[in-house]
């Protein structure tokens, strides 16, 4: 059973799935402590109805994004985190953070990347035109939206969408896909060639996953 530290700024809806989909057994994770940097993002109180630890760390005041980095990754390694999720965490991650967990740091992006990149993905896709959108799980490199990626869905885009109803059809998917890709990457179902994750459907130890061992 892997340990998972889940690191929000907002809502909490895809913390919410990896939930659900621990307590329905879909995925056999424990989350261990969820890390906001927003005093009382409504995220944390899902955290806490289930149980789990809540650590806030506010990205202010800090001399830099690494110290920052550094101070979070010592709070993910007290709670004996072994893959970092970031859900809807809206902060850049240094080489600091993604550095201590090599190819055990995933992010879900609300867009096809490599298209619309950055925030604001669903109104990018809808200004821009697209007739189809969706989501991507990938895991996380200094570059911004830009790591191997795991999973990706679709959903398509309709004339009368707004932003709003956009964002809700590609959340669906984002919680369905998430909880999914964090399975794969936790049973070390696939491993990092170049800038691709390639699926082996093998079962090799998480320390193995990146095909390093
Ligand atoms: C989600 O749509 C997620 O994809 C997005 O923030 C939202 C968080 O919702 N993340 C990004 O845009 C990261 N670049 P949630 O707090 O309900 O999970």
């Amino acid at each position: 059973m892997v340990t998972l530290g889940v690191l929000i700024s907002g809502r909490g809806s895809n913390l919410q799935a990896i939930l659900r989909a621990i307590a329905d057994g879909r995925l056999s994770a424990r989350v261990a402590v969820v890390v906001s940097n927003i005093e009382g993002a409504p995220g944390l109180a899902h955290a806490s109805a289930a149980g789990v630890p809540t650590v806030v760390i506010s990205h202010r005041g800090w001399p830099s994004r690494e110290e920052y980095d550094a101070h979070l990754v010592g709070v993910l390694r007290a709670h004996h985190v072994e893959l970092v999720c970031l859900a809807g965490f809206m902060r850049r991650l240094t080489p600091v953070l993604i550095d201590a967990f090599p190819h055990r740091v995933l992010n879900v992006h609300p867009s096809l990347l490599p298209a619309f990149p950055g925030v604001d993905a669903q109104r990018q896709a809808l200004e821009h035109g697209v007739r189809v959108a969706g989501c991507t799980v990938h895991l996380v490199t200094p570059t911004i939206d830009a790591g191997p990626i795991v999973l990706q869905a679709c959903v398509p885009v309709t004339d009368d969408d707004t932003v709003d109803t956009l964002a809700a059809r590609i959340l669906e998917e984002e919680h369905r896909v998430y909880p999914e890709a964090i399975r794969l990457v936790s049973e070390g179902l696939g491993r990092v060639e170049g800038r691709r994750w390639i699926s082996t459907g093998r079962t090799a130890p998480l320390s193995d996953a990146d095909g390093r061992g």
